[in-house]
């Protein structure tokens, strides 16, 4: 082993360093590296000596018959959606989310939802007391739900704790950046108790088989602050997002070893704890001005569930000399280069103008097929032209300015067509349209064509 004596771990990354430096190397944080002592060799894992021999097991073959994980649903529906249809005994999940998000309120309905079906579940918190857990049941109106409740942080008291009784279905951390444990010699909420806390738990959940759910605090840019390693300990990543102003959440598959990632589930927060919401693109196209120019409807796809949402963009001339992007929703890069190809192959000026685009309702969109909607967007609001209020848009740009098809166009059609859109504006290549959803579709190969259709429409021309 090295040698013994303080070291310097990244609270961010959490690399170790044996001396102390202003920024990580490793993912170039400054200050944030805090001394800590060694950590303690896992316990139970012989061999730290050296020479300890190992224990002889067998090795079994690939084929077998392991029957599928089991679950136990929630009904929670957008809930079991994301863990994948259900959480997993001897699994554990980890969610993160910013401060206020919802973390407690929804762990909170799923452990009372499962209490009431008969099994028996464990919130543990460490942030609030029991008597604060209890209020929130109380105004959510689940007060009569038998779930145990614990106000503690010591990792070891919980587990001694867990053993007794009978086994629980579900066990709920929140959060593991408050745990601690005895056998880690470094102060509460650093990264190495982190790890071991959640080490701890985690070998508790595996033995044990009940399924653990971990809480994450979440830094500025969106990290589950701590140890990027708790995510890789863990079976499951989930992440709670919303845009404070927007009554609505949404839960997010990042990783998921039994399930679909990229999975969203839906809620809305209301006085009464986070209710489900089953159609969301109804949410997303709520409040929709449909007589003004730069919005234009994308049709995306999140996880398996087609959803759509209206791009909205602002192209205004600038005053400043380095003209303004700014973009909330969507990616930065990736308008940067739709504006690129714009410019280039479309031909439009935007050199002197600046240039907002916004994905309303506060949803996040990772899809590259979204590029044809945010260029529609783009050129409806720089010539003024009003997009058909009735289409739906999507496709992906390539650098070359060609249009090209995305996956699951089906899907995207009927959910357009089933909330009462008529057109569809797409790619021309790509077969898997099925039927169309009975929308008209017009098929664009290049952005030049798209940029033509639009300026057709457009009382001044700009565009030249
Ligand atoms: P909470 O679950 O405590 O957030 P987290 O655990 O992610 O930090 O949620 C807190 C917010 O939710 C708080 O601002 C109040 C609001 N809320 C409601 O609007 N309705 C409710 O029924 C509950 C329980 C909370
Ligand atoms: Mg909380």
């Amino acid at each position: 082993m090295a040698k013994r004596g303080p070291t310097y771990t990244c609270q961010n990354c959490g690399a170790v360093y044996h001396r102390w430096q202003g920024k990580c190397d490793a993912c170039g944080t400054w200050s944030s590296l805090s001394e800590e002592a060694q950590a303690a060799p896992v316990p139970g894992a012989r061999g730290s000596s050296g020479k300890a021999r190992g224990r002889v097991f067998a090795l079994e073959s690939l084929k077998g018959d392991t029957q599928d994980a089991p679950r136990i649903v929630s009904r929670i529906g957008e809930l079991d959606r994301v863990t994948g249809g259900g959480f997993v005994p001897g699994s554990v999940l980890l969610i993160g989310g910013d401060p206020g998000i919802g973390k407690s309120t929804l762990l909170m309905q799923a452990c009372a939802a499962l209490a009431l079906s008969g099994r028996r579940v464990v919130y543990v918190s460490g942030e609030e007391s029991t008597g604060q857990v209890r209020l929130r049941a109380e105004r959510m109106g689940l007060a009569d739900a038998p779930v145990d409740l614990a106000s503690e942080t010591n990792v070891e008291d919980i587990i001694a704790t867990l053993g007794q009784g009978t086994r629980p279905a579900l066990v709920v951390i929140d959060s593991i950046q408050t745990m601690w444990s005895g056998e880690v010699e470094s102060a509460p909420g650093t990264v190495t108790q982190v790890r071991g806390s959640a080490q701890a738990l985690i070998r508790y959940a595996k033995t044990s088989g009940a399924c653990l759910i971990l809480v994450g605090h979440v830094t500025k840019d969106g990290q589950i602050a701590g140890p990027r390693v708790v995510e890789h300990m863990v079976d499951a990543v989930l992440s709670f997002e919303g845009e404070g102003a927007h009554a609505f959440r949404i839960l997010r598959g990042q990783k998921n070893r039994f399930g679909a990632t990229d999975e969203i589930g839906v809620f809305e927060m209301t006085g009464k704890g986070l209710s489900e919401v089953g159609n969301p693109s109804a949410l997303f196209l709520a409040g929709r001005d449909q007589a003004a120019p730069g919005a234009a409807v994308f049709a995306g796809v999140e996880g398996t569930r087609p959803v759509l949402v209206e791009i909205q963009a602002l192209v205004a001339p600038t005053s400043l000399g380095t003209p303004r992007r700014a973009v909330v929703g969507w990616e930065n890069s990736r308008l940067a280069m739709v504006l690129a190809v714009l410019e280039t192959h479309g031909g439009l000026r935007l050199g002197q103008h600046d240039v907002y685009l916004n994905v309303a309702g506060g949803l996040r969109v990772n899809e590259p097929a979204a590029d044809l909607a945010v260029a529609a967007a783009l050129v409806s609001s720089l010539t003024g032209a009003i997009l058909p209020p009735e289409s739906v848009y999507f496709g992906e740009i390539a650098l070359s300015g060609a249009i090209r098809p995305v996956s699951v166009a089906a899907a995207r059609l009927r959910e357009a067509s089933k909330l009462g859109f008529e057109a569809a504006l797409m790619p021309s290549g790509g077969a898997d349209a099925g039927d169309g959803g009975g929308l008209n579709l017009k098929r664009f190969g290049h952005v030049t064509e798209l940029v033509a259709d639009i300026a057709a429409r457009a009382p001044r021309r700009d565009v030249k």
